[in-house]
């Protein structure tokens, strides 16, 4: 699946907004973590017996085969014919439904008396007693049918025979059903839109991990593979589309009704959970000189969104990106079509269905001049994440649900290069880093992480499946085979998987299987390694966490801990590798060459990592390694000294890699909160977006603890300072703001330069955004503003402005068709300074006819991260706690969010003990919000804390650093 089921483009640009710190994080604001944490205290306590540990999933073993979860090994699946007919109206009991019927043609690899096949949620029809009935290919003898029933909670259709099934002998079983086409985003489902006044239904599908058995009947495991022969009937005006091409729609009448019928070629040999069927009235743009004359490629979208031309940047980077993987994989694309579309409702960012990529609207199409260089970047990556795991994935497939973590993990990896390939000027192989690598360090330095990979036997309902989907496998994933990639060089790597696909396509794998073809490729390559590949991998995806690495540059002296952020959380989980790592060590002194040494030991000295008088040295070069990174303090201080004279010296990611390794290293207690805020003081010469965008989520927690305290004036004033050359130096490159930046990563930046110049009131700084703004509201029909800077503008000149800027907004929010600029516009209303409007925006999020439910809570989670808006937030979330948990806490994720977001800044006793109180008189009344309730209060007391412990020292700091000439 694309990223984005576990955080969503709307959290995402919210977590970027809200800037989590590393700090923060601690905290848990991470929902995978709030996830993982229930998942954890859930855990039933299996009878203690310290030698036997038992699969916290299986209490005891079932003792029927249908009980288990896993499918029996007797019968393996040869071809599916499947016939589905959505319904785009209610039936006469108001119900949308689904018809079907299926016939699977299977293998007996091992005599039994007993057929289990998935299926949940379908209605079956009976054939003389039993739901379904039994055939046979070449004239086997059919037992027959002995009892037939649907178990319910392993969902299966269970088939007992009165004799049995004949190993090597093919049969057949037929299934009649009837399914809910219900809008729960799972299986065959329901998708609305309204266009020109109309509801429109798309039918369209979700399978992975575990609904293609929603839709009908399967073995709906992805080892097993299979055939299938696809049907669609579908309403006249319709178009519908499968995983492979389409033969000649013909005319069909069906219980009275004139219909379509479409039928699909075979597919390839493939798994369940790769499956998509979609009916809908959506129109499609093609490329007809499209470099892949072998290759259909079609974007399909609502009608005005392609007419529109909505659909042409997916269009026009499909070709190239397919073309980078073929000559990465050194495969052909596996199918004769790729067929990408763009719902209205989805729920993951996107899912690389075989032939035919479901996505949401936000991660496929894109607005020129109204979607911002961000929404665009988020749409290249995302497509080169799906189109990456048409061969990695689809044509070879793990075996089994607990190396999702190599599946997800190398697709996002690839992602950048195939987004880097499309886009070159971009940087994208940098921002991996930005993206992925130090947002999950954060999460994994947590004590309550875990390893990247799972043992199958731990894996095994559904649950458990859809728990893996976090941002450890994602983005861990992509940071450790980045890594691997790098010490084994590119080419290396893209040699190993070549051979890989072509020994395992069509077929499953486990992660071994990888790793034994990049060793072949590293042995034909001549490069030596002190141990295998699989040996130092081990190390990085059957533990938790990573090391921090800490150099003595007068000794040479280097040593490896497991980096934990809190300091006194405890690790209870036993590594058989003691949460040592095999190390990757790559450095530069002074100017010179790239170095490296393998860290195999705890402990281990390298003369060569010694310095003379004057020099200094970076380690983890471009943070290639999946670790941070400590010096002692005379090499700290000539990091510090070579960045404020000439910082060009350092490579730029490493130059937010230093920042990021402070702040973590501060929060850890391993360095000085002072070092951490020193590594700042070179930005008023920076103009590059990654060290300005790391040391602002870093400052964020700053920010969260101080700004209602006396150390805010200092700390405010210490900002300007710094980011004044910077909002003058994006004036000088934009002529006086009338060009926008050529490259995409000073795009980014100048939304940092503006919003910190506005917010720290750096001269003409407000007058520049509330200007832009007030020639909108004398135009309302012309909006001028540079998309990259809508929110950034709107914010400011609400933030500055009074009523006459907010009631515009809200109109204009009222009257937006576009989505991503209401969504801009919503938030950005949260930043007036007034608390009138504050609290009448607040009234707004009750009323569904102002602000819709889906985003009633997190309006309310943007009013409290300003910091006027925070108490009075608060005040309302605690006097409108029954309405809101009765009419708001369906929706558990964002409900959690509701507590996590309005106590962010929570650091004094006084708050602490409103926390308790609130916890009391709501008792058995917290639902979903209870976890994130213990969080909050965890989190406070951790501020608590921190502020003490830091308050003196960072004042002090910001009140000499604020008062010293530049
Ligand atoms: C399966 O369903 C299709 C469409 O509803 C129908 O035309 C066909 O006759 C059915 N097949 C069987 C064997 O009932
Ligand atoms: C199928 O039906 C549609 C609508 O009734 C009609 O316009 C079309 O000509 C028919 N096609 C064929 C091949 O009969
Ligand atoms: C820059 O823009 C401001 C505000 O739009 C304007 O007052 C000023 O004259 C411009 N300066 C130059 C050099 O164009
Ligand atoms: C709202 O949109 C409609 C149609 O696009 C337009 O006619 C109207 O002027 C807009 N209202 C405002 C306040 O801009
Ligand atoms: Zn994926």
């Amino acid at each position: 699946m694309g990223k984005g089921l576990f955080i969503s483009k709307a959290v995402a640009v919210t977590c970027v907004v809200a800037a989590i710190s590393a700090v923060a994080t601690i905290i848990g604001l991470a929902v995978v973590y709030a996830k993982e944490k229930t998942k954890n205290e859930v855990t039933p306590p299996t009878t203690p017996s310290p030698t036997s540990p038992t699969s916290p999933t299986t209490p005891s073993p079932p003792k029927e085969p249908w009980q288990r979860y896993r499918l029996p090994d007797s019968l393996v699946p040869v071809s599916y014919e499947v016939k589905l007919w959505p319904w785009l109206e209610p039936n006469a009991d108001g119900m949308y439904i689904f018809k079907g019927n299926s016939t699977v043609v299977f293998k007996c690899v091992k005599e039994t008396d007993l057929i289990i096949i998935h299926s949940n949620k379908l209605n079956l029809t009976s054939f003389e007693g039993h739901q379904a009935a039994l055939g046979c290919l070449n004239g086997a003898t059919v037992p027959s049918l002995k009892k037939s029933w649907l178990e319910i909670p392993t969902q299966y259709l269970v088939v007992q025979l009165n004799s049995p099934l004949i190993a090597g002998s093919t049969y057949t079983l037929f299934t009649e059903f009837v399914g809910e086409l219900a809008d729960d985003l799972g299986g065959f489902y329901r998708s609305e839109y309204k266009e020109d006044g109309v509801i429109k239904v798309v039918a369209t599908t979700q399978m992975q991990p575990t609904d293609a058995r929603k839709a009908f009947p399967c073995f709906d495991e992805p080892a097993m593979k299979a055939v299938f022969y696809i049907t669609l009937i579908h309403p006249h005006g319709t178009v519908a589309l499968s995983n492979a091409m389409n033969y000649n729609p013909v005319n069909i009448t069906l219980d009275g009704h004139n219909l379509i019928q479409t039928r699909f070629e075979p597919t390839e040999i493939m798994s369940t959970y790769l499956l998509a069927f979609v009916v809908c009235d959506f129109t499609f743009t093609t490329n007809t000189t499209n470099p892949h004359a072998d290759v259909l490629i079609r974007i399909w979208a609502r009608r005005k969104a392609i007419e529109e031309g909505q659909g042409n940047y997916a269009l026009e980077k499909t070709g190239p990106i397919l073309t980078f993987f073929e000559n990465y994989y050194k495969s052909p694309y596996p199918l004769n079509k790729s067929d990408q579309i763009a719902l209205p409702d989805f729920s993951a960012g996107a899912m690389e269905n075989w032939g035919l990529i479901t996505y949401r609207e936000t991660a496929l199409l894109y607005n020129p001049g109204v979607s911002s260089n961000g929404d665009k970047e988020w749409v290249a990556t995302v497509i080169s994440h799906e189109l990456a795991h048409m061969w990695f994935g689809n044509l070879v497939t793990t075996r089994w649900w607990n190396d999702l973590w190599l599946n997800e993990g190398f697709a996002t990896y690839v992602s950048y290069l195939g987004a880097n390939y499309a886009e070159p000027t971009w940087n994208m192989k940098d921002l991996i880093v930005l993206n992925e690598i130090i947002g999950v360090m954060t999460v994994d330095a947590l004590a309550s992480s875990h390893p990247l990979s799972s043992k199958e036997e731990d894996i095994l309902k559904p649950e458990d499946i859809s728990a893996l989907f976090d941002s450890i496998t994602y983005s861990k994933g992509a940071a450790v085979l980045r890594m691997l990639s790098e010490f084994i060089t590119e080419a290396v790597f893209s040699k190993g998987l070549q051979t890989y696909l072509e020994e395992f396509k069509y077929k499953n794998t486990v992660y071994t299987d990888l790793w034994r073809h990049l060793q072949m490729a590293v042995d034909e390559a001549g490069i030596k390694l002190q141990h295998s590949v699989e040996t130092i991998m081990n190390r990085w995806i059957l533990q938790m966490g990573f090391p921090v690495v800490t150099i003595n540059t007068k000794t040479g002296r280097i040593t490896q801990n497991h980096f934990l952020l809190d300091p006194d959380s405890v690790v209870d989980t036993p590594s058989v590798y003691n949460y040592e790592w095999f190390v990757p060590i790559t450095w530069i002194k002074t100017g010179g060459v790239e170095q490296q040494y393998w860290l195999f030991n705890k402990e281990a000295t390298n003369t060569n990592m010694t310095l003379g008088a004057n020099d200094w040295l970076v380690a983890n070069l471009d943070m290639k390694g999946f670790y941070r990174v400590n010096y002692d303090s005379e090499n700290w201080d000539r990091l510090l000294t070579k960045l404020s004279s000439k910082h060009q010296d350092i490579p730029v990611i490493n130059r937010a890699q230093i920042i990021d390794d402070a702040f973590n290293l501060a929060r850890a207690k391993m360095v000085d909160t002072t070092l951490a805020l020193r590594t700042t003081k070179f930005l008023n010469k920076e103009v590059e977006y990654m060290p300005w965008e790391t040391a602002s989520r870093n400052l964020n927690y700053f920010f969260l603890m101080f700004d209602r305290s006396e150390v805010y004036g200092p700390m405010q004033a210490y900002l300007k300072k710094q980011v004044t050359p910077l909002f003058n130096y994006f004036k000088e490159l934009t002529v006086n703001w009338t060009k926008i930046p050529e490259k995409h990563t000073d795009q980014y930046n100048q939304v940092n330069a503006i919003s910190k110049a506005c917010s720290t009131g750096v001269e003409g700084c407000e007058e520049l955004t509330t200007g832009w703004f007030r020639e909108w509201m004398n135009n309302p029909a012309k909006n001028n503003i540079s998309a990259n800077l809508k929110y950034t503008v709107y914010c400011s000149a609400i933030a500055a402005g009074g009523v006459d800027e907010w009631d515009f907004a809200w109109s204009m929010y009222k009257n937006a068709t576009i989505a991503s600029e209401a969504d801009k516009l919503m938030s950005a209303l949260s930043c007036t300074k007034q608390p009138w409007l504050l609290n009448r925006y607040l009234e707004y999020c009750l009323d569904p006819k102002k602000i819709r439910k889906q985003d009633a809570t997190s309006t309310i989670v943007s009013i409290a991260r300003n910091s006027i808006g925070q108490p009075l937030a608060w005040d309302f979330v605690r006097a409108k706690w029954d309405h809101l948990f009765n009419d708001y806490g369906g929706a558990s994720m964002s409900f959690g969010g509701l507590i996590n977001g309005v106590t962010q800044r929570f650091s004094s006793e006084f708050e602490y003990k409103q926390l308790l109180q609130f916890k009391e008189d709501n008792a058995g009344q917290l639902g979903s919000a209870a976890p994130s309730l213990e969080q909050a209060l965890e989190r406070t007391e951790a501020n608590m804390k921190w502020v003490a412990m830091n308050k003196d020292q960072v004042l002090q700091w910001f009140q000499s650093e604020a008062s010293s000439p530049v």
